[in-house]
């Protein structure tokens, strides 16, 4: 199907395959995350920790969805290694101020592939001991990685596909998308 006009304005012309998840499929699944993180901690101190940038938008609405209290805190990673498959290295290149010792940690990522960010933070983030600490991927490419237990809050199962918006990008581009589609 050609690219609509709407959509096309949006990314500068560039064509997309299709729209994988749409604006109300995210919402419904993200208020679904929420609640289902309401329910897992009934007490304690919970922090919600973004990793950026991917997952801005997602770790704003979903935090809406959470009806209880919590803190929101970012950090930013980096992995280095050349080319577009992630190498098993991350360092990170910020460090949230929030002490984690005690506290219930969700650290929120946009989309799990090999599963090497993920493992590497966990990592990090345990020399820390914090009381619990878990992960909530809106989108998880369980294909491409064996049992990742930490990551207990799944989204969608993900097609291998190259996904952007709604967070994601392609070199920086297309975050600013409201749905999630197949770059073409
Ligand atoms: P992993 O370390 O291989 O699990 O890679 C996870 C990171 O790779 C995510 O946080 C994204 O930044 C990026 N990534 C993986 N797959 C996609 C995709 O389909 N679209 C955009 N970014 C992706
Ligand atoms: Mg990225």
């Amino acid at each position: 199907m050609p690219t609509s006009p709407e959509v096309l304005r949006r990314t500068g012309g560039r064509q997309i395959a299709s729209i994988v998840y749409d604006e109300a499929a995210i919402a419904g699944k993200v208020a679904e995350l929420g609640a289902e993180i309401t329910a897992t901690y009934p007490d304690g101190d919970l922090l919600v920790l973004g990793l950026l940038k991917g997952s801005f938008i997602f770790l704003g609405d979903l935090v809406r969805k959470i009806e209880r209290p919590l803190q929101v805190d970012f950090l930013v990673a980096s992995s280095y290694g050349a080319g577009t498959t992630s190498s098993g290295d991350v360092r990170l290149v910020y460090d949230p101020e929030t002490r984690l010792e005690g506290k219930h940690i969700v650290l929120v990522e946009d989309i799990v592939d090999t599963g090497n960010t993920v493992r590497r933070l966990m990592g990090l983030l345990r020399e820390r001991h914090p009381a619990s600490i878990a992960v909530c991927a809106l989108l998880d490419k369980a294909e491409m990685h064996g049992p990742l237990p930490e990551v207990r809050f799944i989204g969608f199962r993900a097609p291998t596909a190259f996904l952007v918006g709604y967070g994601l990008d392609h070199a920086e581009d297309f975050r600013h998308l409201p749905f999630i589609a197949d770059l073409m």
